[in-house]
């Protein structure tokens, strides 16, 4: 073991392209903050790219989310079913607009939200006259597609609209069944993306909302410039957010997103040399994949034999030592939301698959930028953390 081995980051950014021209661009013409160029030719490339109809840049994916809830009218004594296994952004935002977030249990087949769940419960309320949610957040865990055919037609039916969180799966979208060819983000009602730093595309920090419905891309736009009326005079006609991107961090996302293919790739790569190495290790294996998938593999993601977990409990954090100490940085699954200090009251639907899940799964370094000497220390460090 030794410290002084070079640092493998989980997910680090990797800019070139037309990045540095872009943003000397803004330099030269002094188009630095929120009014620019970029940020339209920045919104009309991503929203063809995911191919939703309208996309509006926003300073975060957590903001993007909190005007996901403003657009959709949640409000105070609304509910909203969420994944409890998720990073915290998404479900804070119910809460900001005064709502209760319901956190569902995940199922095995893909780490996300388990559909079984969400539909047997929009069914027992819809018996039962009782008041159904007012959305379901899909969220699309580490860059594998959450499964929303079931979700999706029931929720139609009820009347409840679907808003996906696609934070960690730019490039992610169906391979089979009635959504082959479409991408994450771009099927329900309204669908989010973030760029924070350790995104498959960053702008250093920022976020994009996508909808077909033109109404609710001018609801969101709007509220995100303090929903300022257009004029001279300062006038408002309701309570909006300092929440649009600058010109600079869509100059940058722009030169990102035209390198988003070949991004991509360089995750394919690292997922098939991972997925190869595992091959030889009974203890591990690759998270589950659906075969209607077409995942971006944002965070290559590997779990414990469940044998393993029995055995040794404590198995996961062992391992993530063991990797630790050659500086090659992995990471658990997100805590479940219901296991935190902030969200352990919330209302829960389901059991402890979640936490199951937890206790086994970890993501390895998966930067674009990986080379091959840097996963074949990874995969040495696996080996060495093998069980005795
Ligand atoms: C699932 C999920 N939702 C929301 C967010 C929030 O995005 P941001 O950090 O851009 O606010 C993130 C990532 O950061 C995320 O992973």
């Amino acid at each position: 073991m030794s410290s002084s081995e070079p640092r493998i980051p989980l997910a680090e950014p990797l800019i070139g392209g037309n990045a540095e021209a872009y943003l000397l661009e803004c330099l030269r013409t002094n188009f630095v903050s929120s009014v620019g160029p970029f940020v339209t030719r920045f919104e009309e490339a991503f929203a063809a790219a995911v191919g939703s109809r309208f996309a509006v840049a926003c300073s975060s994916g957590t903001a993007a989310i909190h005007l996901a809830m403003r657009v959709l009218e949640v409000g105070p004594g609304d509910e909203v079913l969420v994944p409890s296994m998720t990073f915290v952004a998404s479900v804070n935002p119910i809460a900001y607009v005064g709502a209760t977030p319901v956190l569902v249990d995940s199922e095995d087949a893909t780490y996300n939200m388990d559909p079984g769940l969400v539909v047997g419960e929009l069914e027992r309320r819809a018996r039962l006259g009782i008041r159904q949610p007012k959305a379901i957040e899909l969220v699309h865990l580490l860059g594998h597609p959450a499964d929303l055919g079931a979700v999706l037609e029931t929720a139609e039916r009820h009347g409840v609209a679907v808003i996906e969180d696609a934070s960690e799966a730019l490039g992610a979208g169906y391979a089979i069944g009635t959504w082959a060819g479409r991408h994450v983000g771009s099927i329900g009602r309204v669908g989010c993306f973030s760029f924070n730093g350790n995104k498959l595309i960053t702008t250093g920090g920022g976020g994009m909302l996508v909808t077909d419905d033109e109404a609710i891309a001018r609801r969101a736009r709007h509220l995100s410039t303090q929903a300022r009326l257009p004029g001279a005079a300062y006038d408002h006609d309701d309570m909006g957010y300092n929440y649009r991107l600058t010109n600079v961090a869509a100059a940058m996302g722009l030169a990102q997103l035209e390198e988003l293919p070949s991004l991509l790739g360089a995750r394919v790569v690292n997922a098939a040399a991972y997925d190869g190495a595992l091959g030889s290790m009974p203890w591990l294996r690759p998270a589950p994949r659906a075969q209607w998938a077409a995942p971006s593999f944002w965070l290559y993601t590997a779990a414990l034999a469940d044998d393993l977990v029995e055995r040794e409990p404590d198995a996961r954090r062992r391992v993530l030592e063991v990797l630790g100490g050659h500086a090659i940085e992995a990471r658990p699954v997100w805590t479940p939301l219901h296991r935190t200090r902030l969200w352990s009251a919330a209302p829960r639907l389901g059991g402890n698959v979640a936490e199951r899940i937890f206790a086994k799964a970890f993501s390895l370094p998966s930067s674009s930028s990986l080379s091959d000497l840097q996963r074949a220390r990874v995969i040495a460090a696996l080996r060495e953390a093998a069980p005795a």
